[in-house]
């Protein structure tokens, strides 16, 4: 009897050929765009402090409430993987002593996140982002760069039916007189509202834009805006951002009900949806996070960033695989198994050595069936190797000839330069 078979856990997924193909190609554009505007890679550690998350993220997001992988070490310490990557950038930010690097420092990043949600199609419990974070300043251009640089990046990987919404949620003390309103006016509808959103009103009211059940969603299209309650200041910092935008072609939608499932946002927030996508049409989304620095213990110091959804991105696209580096030379065996397996091997090392692409079969294959794999993998030259010496096929003109093994590879560099 075998074994049961072991499954990958619910919510993750193997990432294979193709796909794995695909998504090169989205990190190489990625890498083009963002590091060509000035922004340098960090990876930070998959786990963190739980600490990090419930005071960067919020105690009452549903992120930090509901979704994380949270464990204990060995020493009774509480980690947990990181759900995203905002507050850990942060973090790092502050632990290096970034701000005194000229700023804005400019960071990007590819990782991978995990939140224990329902896993559906575009929902996973691991999933990828790809994210910028400007640090160290709260010019509206920054904000208008990050996000035409998402849009950039989104339109070359080809995402269809894209939206952008955008909002801004004004600075924490300007909201002040603004979320008491809210909480009145919730307050005086609570009977109408889902339990959860009650359950809510004092710790975190705004988030009730954001819920889905009939009764809530009624009774917040009657609700105070926001955006009609923002002080001066956050005002014009708003109206720069949308003129910079008009300014760069990225067309965009205001939407006053916008709110964001992370706590740590201040002024500017925007998202960008798929139409092309089912229920999970969230590509990307981000905003300023101007108290941040400072709730993780650094001095005051602004930000904006944002992060996309890989997995949401190559559904919404159109994205072609990376194209495999051609392959120069194929090594052959004239008979498997024989003596010439050693200079074979040897001559695949030299090749490889001298900077070309190079394949033997290691399937123990017929000399037949050698050449119609080396074929099928599109070889430009074939080097068929036997005791005494080689026979080097040009596989594009046809021509073959035989030569001592060890001038193969100079042999085939030349009839290169030649082409
Ligand atoms: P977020 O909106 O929570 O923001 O996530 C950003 C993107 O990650 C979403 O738009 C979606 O594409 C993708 N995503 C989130 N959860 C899942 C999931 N379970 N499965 C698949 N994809 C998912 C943040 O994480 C913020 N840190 C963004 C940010 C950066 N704000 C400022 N800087």
């Amino acid at each position: 009897m075998s074994e049961p078979r072991i499954k990958a856990p619910r919510g993750t997924f193997d990432v294979l050929g193709e796909q794995a193909s695909v998504r090169s190609s989205l990190e190489s554009r990625a890498r083009s765009i963002l590091e060509g505007a000035g922004y340098e890679r960090i990876e930070t550690p998959v786990f963190e402090a739980t600490e990090l998350f419930a005071r960067g993220v919020g105690s009452s997001t549903d992120i930090v409430s509901k979704e994380m992988f949270t464990f204990e070490d060995p020493g009774g310490r509480s980690l947990t993987l990181r759900p995203e990557g905002t507050a850990p950038v942060c973090r790092a930010y502050v632990e290096h002593g970034m701000h005194k690097r000229r700023q804005p420092v400019k960071l990007w990043y590819l990782s991978c996140f995990f939140r224990h949600e329902r896993a559906q199609a575009g929902r996973y419990r691991e999933f990828w982002q790809v994210g910028a974070e400007a640090l160290g300043s709260d010019d509206p251009a920054l904000d208008a760069e990050s996000i035409a640089l998402l849009a950039t990046l989104l339109s070359q990987m080809g995402a269809r039916e894209l939206r952008l919404r955008l909002s801004s949620l004004g600075s924490p003390a300007g909201r002040e007189s603004y979320r008491e309103r809210l909480v009145a006016y919730l307050r005086a509808h609570e009977q109408e509202l889902s339990a959860e959103v009650r359950g809510r009103i004092d710790a975190n009211p705004l988030r009730a834009f954001d819920a889905d059940d009939p009764g809530t969603r009624r009774v917040m299209q009657g609700a105070p805006r926001l955006l009609e309650h923002l002080d001066s200041s956050d005002l014009d910092h708003f109206a720069q951002v949308r003129a910079l935008l008009d300014l760069a072609s990225v067309p965009y939608e205001i939407d006053d009900t916008l709110v964001r499932g992370l706590d740590y946002y201040t002024r500017t927030v925007f998202e960008f949806t798929s139409d092309a996508l089912g229920a999970q049409s969230g590509v990307g989304g981000g905003g300023r996070y101007d108290g941040l620095i400072e709730q993780l213990g650094g001095a005051r110091a602004p930000g904006i960033g944002w992060a996309a959804g890989v997995e949401r991105i190559l559904l919404a696209g159109s994205a072609s695989p990376a194209a495999t580096p051609a392959l120069e030379l194929f090594v052959a065996l004239q008979a498997p198994g024989s003596d010439a397996r050693l200079a074979a091997f040897g001559l695949l090392a030299e090749a490889r050595s001298a900077g070309l692409t190079a394949q033997m079969d290691l399937g123990g294959r017929s000399l037949k069936g050698q050449l119609s794999h080396a074929a099928a993998l599109g070889a430009r030259f074939v080097a068929i190797v036997s005791a005494g010496a080689t026979v080097l096929k040009d596989m594009q003109a046809g021509a073959q000839r035989e030569l001592p093994t060890d001038t193969v590879v100079h042999a085939v560099l030349r009839a290169q330069h030649a082409l």
